[in-house]
């Protein structure tokens, strides 16, 4: 269930880790525990590491996956993961619709949305990523393509206690580049707009994605309507990553 009243940091980690990335983590990880009463911290790794990661549950970390298959039943589909099996690896989150998904194994939002029914109906959360490219911004269409991408990505079993939405500009992910403070802000709202649903009290959690550092964390989760962060590169080093926590949780009331 997405916590309201707490802040979120998922770490994205792609197709990195192994055995020993993990051990660094779960001893750092240690060192922060003291934040979590404000913030629920998510570890996505390969599917690989799943297993080995639910060592960190103990500390009160929660495990996610990166993708999974929308097809609910076990069957012959090589190479892929239902969401049974996310949940019998203790996964309480999936991330789904991440620009990597859509760019590079052709993902629509036709797909995603019935992805994110498979993840609700073994009663996790889904984190459903939208962002515009380079080109779409270029166009001016930026906020065209977030609104189509949360029209038809989002399915009809989405409400704010089973799914977050991660904004995350293609063009700030694994470059360096962040939109301006404003930039983040203008397009949060505007994401708050179009997906408030009056038939629940609270607001769905908005968070961001893109080139977050320690050194940026706390001025980019300061904004308004923005719940949390996910974090990739930068979540691969166990100490930035403990970093990002500090610094941006420390001082947020
Ligand atoms: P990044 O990736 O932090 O390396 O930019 C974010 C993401 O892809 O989720």
């Amino acid at each position: 269930m997405v916590k309201m009243d707490k802040k979120i940091i998922i770490a994205n980690w792609k197709m990195h880790g192994t055995h020993e990335l993990v051990n660094g983590f779960i001893l750092n990880m240690k060192k922060v525990k003291k934040y979590f009463d404000k913030c629920d911290v998510v570890i996505c790794p390969p599917f690989t590491l799943l297993y080995k990661l639910q060592e960190i549950l103990h500390d009160g970390i929660f495990i996610g996956a990166q993708d999974c298959h929308f097809i609910l039943d076990f069957g012959a589909y090589t190479g892929d993961i239902n969401t049974k099996m996310l949940k019998t690896e203790k996964c309480s989150h999936v991330i789904i619709g991440h620009s990597e998904r859509r760019n590079y194994h052709n993902e629509n939002n036709e797909m995603i949305a019935k992805k994110g029914t498979a993840v609700h109906q073994e009663g996790m959360i889904a984190v459903i990523c939208v962002g515009e490219s380079q080109s779409d911004r270029d166009k001016g269409e930026a906020y065209n393509t977030i609104e189509k991408q949360l029209k038809e990505s989002l399915p009809v079993t989405a409400n704010p206690v089973n799914t977050v939405i991660a904004y995350e500009p293609v063009w700030a992910i694994g470059t360096g580049v962040t939109p301006s403070i404003s930039d983040i802000t203008d397009m949060h709202k505007f994401i708050r707009a179009k997906i408030n649903n009056i038939a629940f009290e609270k607001k769905y959690k908005l968070i961001y994605g893109g080139s977050v550092k320690a050194d940026n964390a706390y001025s980019i989760l300061s904004i308004n309507d923005v719940d949390g962060l996910l974090i990739g590169g930068a979540s691969l080093k166990a100490e930035e990553f403990s970093k990002i926590i500090e610094n941006s949780i420390k001082n947020i009331e």
